[in-house]
């Protein structure tokens, strides 16, 4: 079907779209200079100027799961892998208060040396030690009573990208042992313990079509998230998916200002997938809606070895230490950054 200005003007107004409306949407760059500005405009009414800064701290490549397109998965024999001490973890969190970072994102593979016990035990440390801070958990798939005796502990977000709404999609990138649906089942657990819940997708997955992503927007519709993170998919040469084209930024970018439209109270991070694949990625993004920046905590020792695919960036402007560059970065793309807890908005 044919688009018009209109069309994009209701998806303003009205925060959805029709299905024919938003396959005619995500096939076409007509749109994106007046998606971006409406997406732009959105962010402004919701968020003013400010990106939020997180501090991520990667501490645990180990991962049971064995993903087709991760650099991490189970079966990657040459990747080197490394746990963070709970030392080590304070430590990089010590760092990152004194940079100001009042938010913590744990993030790792789905790795069962950390038991429940001892996630809780350093949720709880970090929260005894900065009762300022919130702490975000991104560690993978687990039963309610373990996510709850994190809530318990003191995370009070987490982070679970659905990867694919779509089943037929979600099996191609997934082992058979990987099932949608409990995917689900625990971003709508996460919901309902009180969790700020973040979703989100790779875009350019392979095998992935414009109704894939349509099935991506329907389902965050119907979880209303308070966080939704997308990257583009980027080959790693040790995955089985090694021979597919990285995902594009400029259909990244589209579907970051669509869902800034649909979803004007959620926290968008410009991904570090995003800077990835192009030098001003993170910049274009951030001028589609994005309104968070999750630069990297982890000691530099192990940086590179959190490999979920080739050249991720690392350097200087990615990285927490530099945190003057990126607030400059993050100022001249147009924003202010702020590293206050920045919880999300619903009002
Ligand atoms: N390209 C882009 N993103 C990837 N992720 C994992 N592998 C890749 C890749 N090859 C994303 C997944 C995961 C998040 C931590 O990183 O969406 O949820």
């Amino acid at each position: 079907m044919a688009l018009s200005e209109n069309t994009v003007k209701k998806l303003y107004e009205t925060r959805t779209l029709s299905d024919e409306e938003f396959l005619a949407l995500l096939t076409t760059d007509a749109w994106d200079t007046l998606l971006c500005s409406l997406a732009d405009r959105v962010r402004r009414q919701m968020y003013g100027d400010k990106v939020y800064i997180r501090g991520l701290i990667e501490f645990s490549n180990h991962c049971k799961n064995n993903c087709h397109y991760c650099g991490i998965r189970s079966g990657n024999h040459c990747a080197i892998r490394y746990r963070l001490s709970k030392e080590e973890i304070l430590s990089c969190c010590k760092e990152g208060y004194s940079l100001g970072m009042r938010t913590f994102v744990l993030q790792s593979g789905e790795d069962a040396y950390f038991t429940d016990e001892m996630i809780c035990d350093i949720v709880s440390s970090i929260h005894a030690l900065y009762p300022d801070c919130a702490i975000t958990l991104s560690i993978g798939e687990k039963s309610k009573e373990s996510y709850q005796s994190y809530f318990d502990a003191g995370a009070r977000r987490y982070l679970l990208r659905h990867e694919a709404a779509s089943d037929a999609l979600y099996r191609k990138l997934h082992p058979e042992n990987m099932m949608l649906s409990a995917r689900m089942q625990c971003l709508f657990d996460l919901k309902e313990i009180g969790y700020q819940v973040g979703a989100g997708f790779m875009v350019g997955a392979p095998y992935q079509t414009s109704e894939d992503l349509l099935s991506d927007l329907r389902f965050l519709q119907k979880l209303d998230p308070d966080m939704i993170g997308i990257g583009p998919y980027i080959r790693h040469e040790q995955t089985p998916f090694a021979n597919f084209e990285n995902g594009s930024l400029t259909l990244t970018v589209r579907l970051l200002a669509i869902l800034r439209l649909m979803f004007p109270h959620a926290l968008l991070p410009a991904t570090t997938a995003l800077s990835t694949i192009a030098p001003d990625g993170r910049k274009l993004g951030l001028q589609a809606g994005a309104n968070v920046v999750m630069p990297n905590l982890s000691p530099v020792s192990v940086r590179k070895l959190y490999d979920l695919y080739e050249n991720k960036n690392c350097t200087d402007e990615e990285s927490a230490q530099c945190s003057y560059d990126l607030k400059q970065y993050i100022r001249s793309a147009g924003y202010q950054p702020v590293t206050d807890i920045g919880n999300v908005s619903r009002t």
